[in-house]
């Protein structure tokens, strides 16, 4: 059967159409009775002039409606509305103009951190009439995850909006699909199963290998690019139990070089293309998120996430179908299964071994799937992207954090999940590297039901909201205050998560540090993060001494551009340009070169 498939444009104005030509062939049949039983002939102009105008009017009034019932909502419940930022042109679609420019061009929430000066940590925005919420404030925030969890969800928008590339996921999910999906998913992080460490160690191997042999013909390496590699690997193996060995393929020589044209094996290419597709497709929902419900308009011929998913899919689909037709073969030779051992989990099973036992419908396998892939392989690679980044930048960092896996570890031994325990200053390297760039930067709920959110002003009314309406609230923005971190919020400093610094800002409000997110949703791969980054930084320091940042490397235009040197804050001296799809990533890769300890020198460190 051929599935007709229309694009999102064309189905969004055939809805539109059906609802708003109501009003006209209402006010047409009016005018037909007027005349038939009136005799009043109304003239032919002002009929065609008040069908031109029937809608807009009919559209600014509904706006205006609904704000005075909002108002009216707010006082009864003894509330207000937050400041709202008012754009130069109507809808305030100049405002969305802004935020879509500086998504390509700009540094990650820069339009929101524009905004706080002047409006305050919580703040309205409107598009085109529709109201939105933003917020970078934790008491905010921890509402919205945690107190009031029930009346938040990712809503029919957000579904809507993610749908062709998510699917139906537990990104995407909400109410009981999402109880589903969780409770199905949550088994496979338990302590035993994200302590296989040696899933970690053998991929790990890979990339020491590989990051040597460039860096020994002199070559840099785009750290970014091979980490990717190691966590889509280790995901692929510990999720599906079938690595996708995106790391036995060539990895990219600088733009530079004259390598760089180099034709890659068929098998690079296929994990390339993947790599890219799957970016590709997260920054097209990135966009139209930003567009709110009139996203459809900008697709109106073709969904634009449609030719990577393509590519995405022809990747995925074997690895599901081998895992369907493992079922099929085990339930051929009888051995079926009980209702115990259905529930039950063996140690050597894997995420998709337990879902072919539920279904085998490939398009819930392939949304599970996904997802979780989105979760786990960029989220883990762009902390580590950051980490290195930050350890060149630091070399007193790195050096203190080497003695810390030489005294541990020591400078070849495989560590245990005990050591990674032990290394008090690694968790705090990592958590500042989190800080400073959270992986997930902005993220959004919908409310379901109308609420109220905190003031900051403790004289103040609260703030209200009304039902159905979105809030976007930025992590990023939220972990570089100096209002909840101190003064030198912008600084890469790892002690803050040591030294008094702790008592005085985390330990009374924990919400202002969420790069997992918090509440009933809370990252479920947050153990298995800690883990995997541990274990592959202890890897990387036992066996690199220094590491540099190699700029000459980068690709023209993916350097910070040289007017941000007059920018505030970590804009005016970041030597990377961080971008953010669904998760945030560095502009055209971070290019290092690294240096080989001599044993030598692990000696003297252990010392
Ligand atoms: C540094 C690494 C990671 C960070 C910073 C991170 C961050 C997050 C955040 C912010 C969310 C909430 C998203 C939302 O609700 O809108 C989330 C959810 C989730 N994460 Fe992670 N994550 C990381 C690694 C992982 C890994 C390695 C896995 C699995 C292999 C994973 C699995 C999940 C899942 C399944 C959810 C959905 C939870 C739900 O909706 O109930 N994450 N993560």
């Amino acid at each position: 059967m051929v599935s007709l498939k229309l694009p999102p444009g064309i189905v969004f104005l055939a809805r539109l159409l059906l609802l708003t030509s109501v009003y006209p062939v209402f006010f047409f049949s009016v005018v037909g009775l007027v005349d038939r039983f009136s005799g009043i002939a109304i003239p032919t102009w002002l009929v065609c002039l008040v069908s031109a105008v029937i809608i807009p009017i009919i559209a600014i009034v509904r706006v205006y409606i609904r704000r005075w019932r909002i108002n009216r909502a707010a006082a009864r419940l003894g509330a207000i509305l937050p400041p709202t930022w008012r754009g130069k042109r109507i809808g305030n679609v100049d405002t969305v103009a802004e935020m879509l420019e500086s998504r390509k061009s700009g540094y990650t929430a820069d339009w929101f951190d524009k905004m706080v000066p002047k409006l305050g940590h919580t703040f309205l925005n409107t598009f085109l009439g529709e109201i939105g919420f933003l917020s970078c404030d934790p008491a905010v925030i921890k509402v919205v995850l945690a107190t009031e969890f029930h009346n938040w969800e990712k809503g029919p928008l957000f579904g809507e909006q993610m749908h062709s590339v998510l699917g139906t996921g537990i990104f995407n999910a909400d109410g009981e699909l999402w109880k589903w999906h969780r409770a199905m998913t949550r088994p496979f992080f338990s302590k035993d199963r994200i302590s296989h460490f040696e899933l970690f160690d053998r991929h790990t191997e890979d990339v020491l290998s590989k990051m040597d042999e460039r860096f020994r013909t002199g070559y840099a390496v785009d750290f970014q690019d091979i980490i990717h590699r190691f966590t889509i690997d280790s995901a692929t193996e510990f999720l599906f139990g079938s690595c996708v060995h995106s790391l036995r393929s060539t990895i990219p020589y600088p733009h530079n070089d004259p390598k760089y044209t180099l034709p890659s094996s068929t098998e690079a290419n296929r994990a390339d293309a993947f790599a890219t597709a799957f970016a590709r497709a997260q920054e097209v929902i990135v966009e139209r998120s930003l567009m709110g419900p009139f996203w459809p308009l900008f697709e109106l011929f073709r969904d634009k996430s449609a030719p990577y998913m393509k590519v995405v899919d022809e990747y995925l689909d074997p690895i599901l179908k081998e895992a369907v037709a493992k079922k099929e073969a085990r339930l051929r030779d009888g051995r079926h299964l009980g209702e115990k051992e259905a529930e039950g989990l063996d140690d050597d099973e894997t995420l998709l071994d337990n879902l072919v036992k539920y279904t085998s419908d490939p398009v819930v396998l392939h949304d599970e799937v996904l997802n979780i892939l989105i979760a786990g392989r960029d989220t883990t690679a762009a902390t580590l992207t950051f980490a290195v980044y930050f350890l060149c930048m630091h070399p007193h960092v790195l050096e203190r954090l080497r003695a810390e896996v030489l005294e541990q570890v020591g400078p070849r031994q495989q560590p245990t999940y005990e050591d990674v325990k032990a290394m008090r200053y690694l968790r705090a390297v990592i958590n500042e590297t989190l800080r400073l760039y959270p992986p997930v930067p902005l993220d959004t709920r919908y409310s379901i039901n109308e609420g109220l959110l905190p003031n900051p002003d403790p004289m103040g009314k609260p703030f209200y909201v009304p039902p159905k309406t979105r809030m976007i609230y930025s992590v990023f923005s939220m972990h570089r205050r100096p209002e909840y971190w101190g003064p030198d919020a912008q600084e890469f400093d790892p002690d803050r998560f040591l030294d008094e610094r702790v008592s005085k800002y985390l330990t009374p409000n924990p919400f202002i540090f969420l790069p997992f997110n918090a509440g009933p949703r809370i990252c479920l791969g947050q153990q298995f993060a800690y883990n995997e980054m541990s274990f592959f930084l202890i890897r990387l320091l036992q066996h690199y001494s220094s590491m540099e940042l190699v700029p000459e490397a980068f690709p023209p235009g993916s350097l910070p551009p040289k007017e941000w040197a007059k920018e505030p804050g970590r804009k005016g001296f970041e030597r990377f340009w961080p971008m953010t799809h669904l998760t945030m990533y560095a502009k055209g890769g971070m290019w290092v070169r690294m240096t080989e300890a001599k044993d030598s020198e692990n000696e003297q460190g252990m010392l």
